[in-house]
């Protein structure tokens, strides 16, 4: 009987737990509010936002409705990292949500998603790479150049293994990125190369925080790095925090504004701001001590 008991408040706690992450945690969201000491001496602040993984689909209508607030906070550029959608008819909702923002300066990259639709998987599948018999996609079903086309069209620079200048405020930017390594369409090399140290920044932009494309950004002179992908573990512990980023990046490092490499080291480092994401795949809608977000960065002039 006692046995009963137990196992029935067990199955009442996880049902509770359930409801939480699915239906209040993960409709939550964060702006989480950073400041950069990145700039040149003297130069005026500007604000980035930067959001990533929104993952939608037509009936998130509590996501969109957060979207249409973040024109408020005035950014000076916008800065996406891919995984927008998963949904073959959400770009019309997203970029209606998007609204204003999208007179904005900006810059984006694709993530997976955009291009491949969301399917079931066993969770332990986000716990490990993909086996040598297990098959992965190659034809995209997502329309994911209409969503690049839209993003152009409203003078957002498309960074997908691309550079870039663009003017933000006084300032002239250089901007490199690249395409999702996650699934192996990152070509750094159609990038790679000394970043110009006449530009008043040098933005890397890219979805999955892999170090060892990060080490190149680092090495051509990138200032501030851009990544998404991990959705901050999405499903984390209390206390103990992220268990899993899905990429080479550590758990410590899986969100929020840290270094990369990690450590100080003999040679150059950059800033690293890692979105935790506002969305996830429609088969694991779930967030737990993990909230969905946005970040704004304040640049500033360098200390010292
Ligand atoms: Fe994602």
């Amino acid at each position: 009987m006692r046995l009963y008991k137990l196992a029935g408040a067990a199955a009442v706690a996880g049902a509770a737990t359930f409801g939480y992450a699915s239906v209040i945690e993960r409709n939550w969201f964060a702006l989480r509010r950073f400041e950069v000491p990145v700039l040149p001496p003297a130069a005026e602040p500007i604000r980035v936002l930067h959001y990533s993984d929104i993952h939608l689909t037509p009936g998130r209508h509590r996501l969109m409705s957060f979207l249409r607030t973040l024109d408020a906070l005035e950014p000076d550029l916008v800065v996406c990292t891919g995984d927008s959608i998963a949904h073959k008819e959400a770009i019309p909702p997203l970029l209606d949500s998007l609204g204003p923002l999208l007179d904005r300066p900006g810059v984006f990259v694709f993530g997976s998603n955009d291009l491949y639709s969301p399917q079931p998987k066993s969770p332990s599948r986000y716990f490990r790479r993909l086996g040598p018999h297990e098959r992965r996609r190659h034809h995209p079903d997502l329309p994911w150049a209409e969503l690049g086309a839209s993003y152009e069209a409203a003078g957002w620079l498309n960074a997908n293994n691309q550079r870039g200048r663009m003017k933000v405020g006084n300032l002239d930017l250089e901007i490199g990125g690249v395409h999702d390594a996650h699934i192996r369409r990152d070509r750094y090399e159609r990038i790679a190369g000394s970043t110009d140290p006449t530009a008043d920044l040098r933005i890397g932009v890219m979805h999955s925080p892999e170090p060892a494309v990060m080490d190149r950004f680092v090495a051509d002179g990138y200032d501030l790095l851009f990544a998404g992908h991990t959705h901050g573990g999405q499903v984390c512990l209390p206390v103990f925090g992220t268990i899993v980023t899905n990429c080479g990046l550590d758990n410590r490092r899986a969100k929020g504004l840290s270094h990369h490499p990690d450590r100080p080291a003999a040679g150059p480092r950059a800033f690293l701001h890692v979105s935790a994401g506002l969305g996830t795949s429609p088969y694991a809608p779930v967030r737990f001590c993990c909230r969905p977000e946005v970040s704004l960065l304040t640049l500033v002039p360098r200390i010292g």
